[in-house]
């Protein structure tokens, strides 16, 4: 301590917690964890975890989660994080998230909403929800009903006026249970 240097000895358990943290890979993630509500988080089922979607996600099943839903066509690793670059050089536009079974470190549950920047209402900005899917061994324990309030609170906090999303008839009861009513409707056009 003689030059101003406080010398502190480490417990083992610090040492261990020390290497722990420093082993632990860091995710290179689509945007800020700060957006996901804790409050959402806490609400998860032990064993599972909701963060931004990762640059090393490929691995972790993310496309085998979106087959649940649609066409999926698997252009292997390199291509889907070149798309995942892509998506994320937009700013503030796309907001992936994923919830992970830790024990498995697989994706069980993904959502995404984009956000349209408009000149009406006041050079407002609109939420889009798309994307929404959850592995089938897991359907039914609410991640759906938490991926929806997770992304409505990025919208929310992203200054937008209105949350919006296209559904089957079949989901309508879902989004409902969620918060959401129905307006309109939509029109598609397949090229
Ligand atoms: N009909 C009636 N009620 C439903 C339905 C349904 N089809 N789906 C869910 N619910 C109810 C649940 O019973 C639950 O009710 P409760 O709160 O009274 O218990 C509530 O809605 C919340 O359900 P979750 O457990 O959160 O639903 P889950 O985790 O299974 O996720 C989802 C729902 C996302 C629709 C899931 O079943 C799935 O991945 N389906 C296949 C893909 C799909 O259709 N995705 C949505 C496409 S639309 C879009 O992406 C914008």
């Amino acid at each position: 301590e003689g030059n101003g240097i406080k010398l502190h000895k480490m417990s083992v358990q610090e040492i261990q917690a020390l290497a722990m943290a420093t082993t632990e890979p860091v995710l290179d993630l689509m945007f800020s964890e700060d957006l996901i509500s804790a409050e959402v988080v806490k609400q998860l089922p032990a064993g599972l975890t909701m963060r931004p979607l990762s640059s090393t996600d490929y691995k972790r099943g993310h496309l085998s989660v979106l087959s649940v839903l649609s066409v999926v066509d698997d252009l292997g690793e390199d291509a889907w994080v070149a798309q995942f670059r892509a998506l994320r050089a937009l700013p503030k536009t796309y907001y992936c998230l994923v919830i992970v079974d830790q024990a498995t470190d697989k994706i069980v549950g993904v959502g995404t909403v984009f956000m349209e920047h408009k000149f009406l209402r006041g050079f407002g900005t609109v939420g889009h929800i798309e994307d929404i899917a959850v592995d089938k061994s897991q359907q039914g324990k609410k991640l759906g009903m938490r991926i929806i309030q997770a992304l409505t609170h990025i919208s929310e906090n992203s200054g937008c006026y209105k949350t919006i999303l296209n559904c089957s008839d079949a989901n309508i009861p879902f989004y409902e249970k969620c918060g959401f009513t129905k307006k309109e409707n939509e029109m598609a056009k397949y090229a």
